[in-house]
């Protein structure tokens, strides 16, 4: 049985794989989806890298579809899942995208290669791997298989809903169209709806000198599908492949009525053989030559139009049952527009104010602030009383530490300037950054990666102290050793009853090191935070290391320190309106002159 079994595909339930992206293809598979009346769609993830996220349409209701910049950030249930894929990437990535697709699909039936131009060698590796994993593939440079009323795998037959309806795509039909040509095959598919007989299946080979799937390949999967009735090929001058299917004739191989045309005599009217677009499109010998390959299959017993017109007759001679058409709604999925911005946090519903779902004024009167601020920033709407207990104190903790500190400064310099609450304000929150305030992120940066690479503390501020850099969520100005911040103590005091804590003692650890060095290398507030925030969401929400990370490149862990802190800068501002010193400027004995 060849590995590309039609009647197998008919029952799969689809779990596609998209490396690279084409919207409208995509698209066009789930419209396909939708109008069969799948409940989701078939395409489950994009491998792309610069977006997380793509949005498309099922139906008339808009979706998102995942995208990972790596088969590697896979589940192990999406792995095991994976059944199909679309290469969609560009000729040199091709080989080394579809391989390391193919190494962690343990259950995949095969693809297809839309890109063009794949190098020969790169086509003869894809196909001796395929030939090791039982898989198929078709391409390079197809637009794809599909088999009415169960799969599309590609744009073939068209990427608008009324192409499907007007190719009858929803009704299973008898003739199997196999074509060299991506443009072709659609105008095949159309003049085989036309004859009533309806496509059992179609699939493009592509137009590469090298075919993964060859016609003869493809033939004998049309032989042992039980819907096909008869084969329509369109082939074209160069290559061979018509002999193999000559033979597959002859041998008594393929026994189901084969009507074809092949495309390309026109090549006669040159000096020389003309390279037409497809790779292979050029006549290397006499019986490469467009009417070499008519004749030689009309001797093996195909039904071969010399003109099309005469292999569209053929086609409607074939003694086959017509079948019905089937309509969906095609219409309706036309005219629908996107949405300029997408939002998975809040939205109005009939007129109120959904947040994560719940009503404004609901979670207004039944939640606390601090288990709404931590849901919103996270976009969950299930927050653990410990992550919630956490934030709570961290945001009153944070408000302010004095008109000392450099936030505070530029916020009443900027008041006494007499500019407006929003921009001192602003020029307080512009202080915020890597030593002040801003350092709890880089501080969860470095305790995640020592806690996840088990890096030694010691390694960890040697490595640093090498670099001449300064670990974050180290050190403080005021405090010291003999003189702890009492903010610091708290904070830990506050996951003492987690289990784990591994962020924590990790980087108390760190702090053994850096103590060693100077009093007042302690464990600051933005490392005793970022710390314990790592352990409330790893212990009490279930992040993994991945999902910690990724909150990381968010620059998450500075949030609760921004918002906190606002509410002091605030503060100082309305403080030096009352007070109204007038604008603030050094004497000059308060400026060394260097
Ligand atoms: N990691 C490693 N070594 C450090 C660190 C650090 N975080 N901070 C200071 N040192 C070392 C310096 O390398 C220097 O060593 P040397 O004497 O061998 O040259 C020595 O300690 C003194 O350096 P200073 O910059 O003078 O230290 P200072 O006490 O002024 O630094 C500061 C305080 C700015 C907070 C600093 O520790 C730092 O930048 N830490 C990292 C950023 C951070 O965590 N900021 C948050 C502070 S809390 C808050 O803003 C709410
Ligand atoms: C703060 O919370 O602002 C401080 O830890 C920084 C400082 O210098 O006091």
């Amino acid at each position: 049985m060849p590995e590309l079994n039609i009647e197998e595909l008919r029952d799969l339930e689809p779990f596609i794989v998209c490396l690279g992206s084409h919207p409208s293809t995509i698209q066009a598979l789930l419209d396909f989806d939708y109008l069969l009346g799948r409940d989701k769609p078939s395409v489950k993830v994009i491998i792309a890298t610069g977006r997380k996220h793509e949005r498309y349409f099922f139906g008339k209701k808009e979706i998102v579809i995942p995208v990972l910049d790596s088969v590697k950030k896979l589940s192990e249930e999406e792995k095991q899942s994976i059944n199909l894929f679309i290469n969609l990437v560009s000729a040199r990535r091709i080989l080394s995208s579809s391989k390391e697709l193919i190494s962690i699909a343990p259950n995949l039936s095969g693809g297809v290669i839309f890109g063009e131009r794949l190098p020969e060698k790169h086509a003869l590796e894809l196909y001796e791997t395929i030939k090791q994993n039982n898989l198929w593939i078709l391409g390079g440079a197809s637009v794809g298989l599909v088999i009415p009323g169960k799969l599309k795998l590609g744009a073939i037959g068209g990427v608008d809903s009324r192409q499907f309806e007007a190719s009858n795509l929803f009704a299973e039909g008898q003739v199997a169209v196999i074509s060299s040509s991506g443009g072709m095959v659609n105008e095949i598919i159309r003049q085989v709806a036309d004859t009533k007989y309806g496509v059992s299946f179609a699939l493009a080979v592509g137009g590469e000198r090298f075919p993964i799937t060859s016609p003869k390949e493809a033939m004998l999967s049309a032989e042992a599908d039980p819907n096909t009735k008869a084969i329509a090929y369109f082939g074209e001058l160069g290559g061979t492949d018509e002999a193999d299917v000559a033979d597959l004739l002859r041998s008594g191989k393929v026994t189901k009525p084969i009507v074809a045309y092949i495309a390309g005599t026109v090549a006669e009217l040159f000096d020389t053989p003309p390279q037409f677009g497809h790779a292979k499109a050029m006549a290397g010998s006499q019986a490469e030559t467009a009417r070499a390959k008519r004749e030689l299959l009309k001797e093996a017993g195909a039904k071969v139009g010399d003109s099309f017109a005469d292999f569209i007759n053929y086609l409607r001679r074939l003694d086959l049952m017509s079948i019905d058409n089937i309509s969906k709604d095609a219409d309706d999925l036309q005219n629908r527009s996107k949405g300029l911005i997408a939002s998975s946090l809040s939205y109005d519903e009939n007129g109120d104010v959904k947040i994560l779902g719940k009503d404004i004024l609901d979670l207004a009167e039944n939640s606390s602030f601090a288990a709404i601020v931590i849901s919103m920033l996270l976009g969950k709407q299930e927050i653990s009383k410990e992550t919630e207990n956490f934030t709570d104190f961290v945001l009153r903790l944070l408000v302010d530490h004095g008109p000392y500190v450099s936030g505070a400064m530029n916020t009443i310099v900027t008041a006494r300037a007499g500019r407006d609450l929003v921009s001192a304000l602003s020029a307080g929150l512009l202080t915020i950054g890597p030593r002040f305030g801003g350092a709890i992120n880089e501080a969860a940066v470095i305790w995640l990666k020592g806690v996840k690479n088990e890096l030694k503390p010691s390694e960890l501020v040697e490595d640093y102290a090498s670099r001449g850099e300064y670990i974050s969520g180290i050190g403080h100005r005021k405090y010291r050793v003999d003189m702890p911040d009492p903010r610091v103590t708290k904070v830990l005091s506050l996951i003492d009853g987690l289990k784990e804590r591994k962020f924590t003692n990790f980087a108390k650890s760190v702090e053994a090191e850096t103590l060693q060095k100077k009093g007042n290398l302690i464990l600051n507030i933005d490392g005793a935070i970022a710390a314990g925030l790592l352990d409330v969401l790893h212990e009490c929400e279930g992040y993994d290391y991945d999902a910690l990370a990724e909150l990381t490149t968010q620059e998450f862990f500075n949030a609760l320190f921004v918002l906190s802190r606002s509410v002091g800068l605030m503060a100082h501002f309305f403080d030096q309106k009352r007070l109204d010193e007038g604008l603030f400027r050094l004497s000059d004995d308060q400026v060394t002159k260097l």
